[in-house]
């Protein structure tokens, strides 16, 4: 493949990106005018700082989503696209016929808004709550959803399920969520690109037994008064939650639980059923 301005991407790479982030910048911002050039220039210092390409560049491919991207919100893990397949493999055995599904800690919208997307091009018509506590996460994602056509969602903004009408109670087919899961000592070790998402996308409280485990576990122990029977919950965790995710998710009564791997093979997915 030829560079379609070799210059520019030869000074992109003399200042320190590599070929292939000097090529996405030069797609997104063009080089067709002084305003581009400059733009495209003020893209690359800001990459070269250390900001994520994600927020650079402003949006990001999510499964068959591209999902409009800022430090607003957390940047979409390839394992929650992962997620995101769980969820339509099980809603399809679960042979649902409308889902309602609830989408706790929405961020960007990517769960709940794949869902809804690849839920519609199977002739499924679901209906969403995107439900965040932060006002700037509910923004984007509202956004996010006017963007890809998807109408059927409320956005509530709520800690977990506290503010969700109640007449959604035992009326629930899914609940998604991806809430924060590193503990505040893990996340002082992790990489300092970290820090340019937002703090309460990533780090929970500890419980007295596991590190960043405190909205995994308010989680679980809620959602079954929300869920219809034989309703799922499925959600992402840490490395290191497997036996607190499992243990909780008995303990909160749900009848069939398992636990899945990441395609890295790290344990990742929580798949418990209601009775
Ligand atoms: C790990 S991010 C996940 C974002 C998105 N679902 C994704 O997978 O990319 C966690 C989200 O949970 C939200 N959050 C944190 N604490 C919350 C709470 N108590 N109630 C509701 N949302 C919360 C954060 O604002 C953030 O958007």
């Amino acid at each position: 493949m030829t560079d379609a301005n070799p210059y520019l991407v030869a000074e992109l790479i003399d200042a320190g990106l590599n070929r292939r982030e000097a090529r996405w910048l030069l797609e997104e911002f063009g080089a067709d005018d002084h305003e581009s050039i400059a733009a495209l220039r003020r893209g690359a210092q800001r990459r070269l700082a250390g900001e994520p390409l994600q927020y650079v560049l402003g949006h990001w491919p999510f499964r068959s989503l591209d999902l409009d991207l800022d430090p607003r919100v957390l940047i979409p893990r390839p394992e929650t696209e992962e997620l995101v397949g769980v969820a339509i493999a099980e809603l399809a055995r679960a042979d649902v016929t409308v889902p309602v599904i609830v989408d706790l800690g929405c961020g960007s919208g990517a769960i709940g808004l794949s869902l809804l997307a690849e839920l519609l091009e199977r002739g499924v018509v679901a209906s969403l709550v995107a439900v965040d506590e932060s006002l700037d996460a509910l923004a984007v994602a509202r956004h996010n959803a006017a963007k890809h056509g998807l109408h059927a969602v409320s956005f509530v903004q709520s800690s977990w399920f506290e503010a969700l009408d109640r007449s959604l109670r035992g009326r629930v087919d899914l609940v998604v969520a991806n809430p924060p899961y590193v503990g505040a000592e893990e996340f002082a070790s992790l990489e300092p690109v970290l820090r340019y998402e937002p703090l309460g996308a990533l780090v929970a409280g500890d419980t007295s037994a596991t590190p960043g485990f405190a909205d995994l576990e308010a989680i679980i122990v809620e959602a079954p008064s929300w869920l219809a029977p034989g309703g799922l919950l499925i959600c992402e965790h840490g490395n290191m939650q497997r036996d607190a995710v499992l243990t909780t998710a008995v303990g909160a009564g749900f009848g069939d639980v398992r636990d899945l791997d990441d395609m890295s093979g790290w344990p990742r997915i929580l798949v418990a059923r209601r009775s």
